[in-house]
């Protein structure tokens, strides 16, 4: 297994629209993270990824791009792009960019010129079927609720869109589309862009047949059989590899819908030469019920840690890891996985704890540092996403029960992560001057930065001790793991270990307190999230980190 910086670096996510506003229109810009660099860097983190910042009409908040060569002037435009750099170079700072290159907006000229009629040169650009504008091409629905068709006037046909409406699939295997797609690459790189999250590259390759889906089949299967790891999907990422990745010292890592152990390895084998890591969702789509995302069920701890283990065992020996447990699409972690009641302060340091002594790339996701959580809001009207509005007409026009379902968007919708960053007490949380685009969670006059940076045992502080503690040891990166308690119903217990170091780690991911019998061995206590190691039970929600002496 070779060393690389972006294995033993430490990502930190940005979702700039809920950042820091400068400008007092209620939307993050980029002069308002050069402005928060300071506070970036005093994490230890090494990376930033930022959500998508190009031109768009923010169908889906930048995930639909118009121009993928323009930073939106809402955000600041290309000179604030080139500040940003500036400024995260002088610090040694990487920058990672997303690419969005499954679909494009409807708005950028690519589609406009495609829709206007079969013999323009762009229509091949995209995926068109049928002749019936009464009847869809097959039955896919899409992410977002709804048939993945849209009939088009002008030239008599259906166009595909997996996600909304204004986000039209791009025809990969138009050798041209994908010209185009490692031409933008290329430009970003050549700039001086360190790494690329590519939005949802497993489902770029499709089935072509676009045979009809099963009835029954769970959604989960759909992704991963039907609309994710097509027939060429591994061609198309060597052939972008080799066309432009490769001439440049960069680390990709692919957003992979559908990818679980069975595909996962192959898209990360060093040998394979596609990419460096994936985002797979198998921990984050475990509490989706029958129905599910907004049918939630309860967490499955005892399988919520196989699947740590068995995506450790399977790229022990080729490819590498990332480590998130949230990030823009998911609730807070500390709501999800954690107890953001009583404890929270506890249940935050203990997740950062698991993160930081994992074997692959850990992930931090903005105001996770300072414990924020989820946010419910009494009406569906406070939210923005239109995923969660698409669900939420979907749900209603089923007949479902809506009071049910509204405490289903408490817990799942992607709003949860979206809120503005709460810097400080004052209104707004510090966010903006001006009206938020999306209401800022109630909680922030207690959770903010700045009493935050006051409380000298605090998630943030601890968040920085965890961060340097991973950096500083590279057995907690690249050393060996075994989960020494698999069936415990609350305990996660492993050790970490290689040459120079033998870690051992115990969470106990529950509100009681937990007898554990500590392993044998000369374990000497390093640090845990409370202060006293001495007792025989573990606390709720109690991290000890142990070292072999
Ligand atoms: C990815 C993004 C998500 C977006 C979707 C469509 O899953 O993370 O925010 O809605 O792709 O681009």
């Amino acid at each position: 297994m070779n060393n690389n910086w972006w294995k033993e670096g430490v990502v930190y996510q940005i979702y700039p629209r809920s950042y820091k506003d400068t400008t007092g229109n209620g939307l993050g810009d980029l002069e308002g993270i050069i402005q928060q660099l300071d506070y970036i860097q005093s994490l230890g983190v090494t990376m930033l990824w930022l959500c998508p910042i190009y031109e768009s009409p923010n169908d889906d908040n930048g995930y639909d791009i118009s121009d993928y060569r323009k930073i939106s002037d809402e955000f600041g435009g290309n000179k604030s792009f080139d500040r940003l750099l500036a400024a995260m170079r002088e610090r040694g700072l990487k920058l990672i960019m997303d690419l969005v290159v499954n679909h494009s907006s409807d708005e950028h000229h690519w589609f406009q010129q495609a829709k206007k009629s079969k013999d323009n040169p762009y229509h091949d650009y995209y995926i068109w079927r049928g002749n019936n504008p009464n009847e869809k091409p097959n039955n896919w629905q899409s992410v977002f609720n709804g048939s993945v068709w849209k009939w088009n006037e002008a030239t008599q046909e259906h166009f595909l869109h997996l996600y909304t409406q204004k986000q039209p699939d791009l025809n990969w295997e138009n050798p041209k589309v994908r010209k185009e797609v490692y031409a933008i690459v290329d430009f970003w790189l050549a700039k001086g862009v360190d790494g690329l999250r590519m939005d949802v590259i497993s489902l770029i390759s499709k089935r072509l047949a676009f045979e009809d889906v099963p009835n029954e089949m769970p959604f989960i299967d759909v992704m991963e059989k039907v609309y994710a790891n097509g027939p060429r999907v591994h061609e198309f990422l060597k052939e972008m590899n080799r066309e432009v990745l490769s001439n440049y010292d960069i680390v990709t890592v692919g957003e992979g819908p559908g990818v679980n152990l069975v595909h996962g390895p192959r898209y990360v084998s060093a040998r394979e030469k596609e990419l460096n890591m994936v985002f797979h969702f198998d921990h984050l789509t475990i509490d989706f019920g029958p129905d599910g995302k907004y049918d939630p069920v309860p967490l499955d701890f005892v399988r919520f840690k196989a699947i740590f283990r068995q995506w450790d065992e399977a790229l022990a020996n080729d490819g590498w890891n990332s480590i998130f447990l949230g990030n823009h699409d998911f609730s807070r972690i500390v709501s999800r996985f954690g107890n953001d009641g009583v404890y929270r302060e506890q249940s935050a340091k203990l997740l950062v704890t698991l993160l930081m002594t994992l074997r692959g790339t850990p992930y931090v996701y903005q105001g996770d540092e300072i414990g924020m959580t989820n946010v419910a809001h009494s009406s569906i009207e406070c939210y923005d996403d239109v995923e969660t509005r698409n669900a939420w007409k979907a749900a209603e026009a089923a007949g479902k029960d809506m009071n049910k379902f509204l405490k289903a968007v408490h817990w799942q919708s992607r709003d949860n992560a979206r809120t503005p960053m709460q810097w400080n007490a004052s209104e707004n949380a510090g966010f903006t001057t001006g009206k938020p685009w999306i209401p800022v969670n109630k909680n922030y006059p207690t959770i903010n930065v700045e009493t935050a940076e006051k409380e000298a045992n605090s998630i943030l502080h601890y968040y920085r001790k965890m961060i340097a503690f991973r950096k500083a040891n590279t057995t907690l990166v690249y050393g060996d793991f075994v989960d020494l308690l698999p069936e415990h119903p609350q305990l996660y217990c492993y050790r970490r270990w290689d040459k120079e170091a033998n870690f051992l780690l115990v969470h106990n991911f529950s509100d009681t307190p937990t007898s554990w019998e500590k392993p044998s061995g000369n374990y000497e206590f390093v640090f845990g999230n409370y202060s006293n190691e001495k007792q025989a039970l573990l606390a709720p929600w109690e991290s000890r980190i142990y070292r072999s002496v």
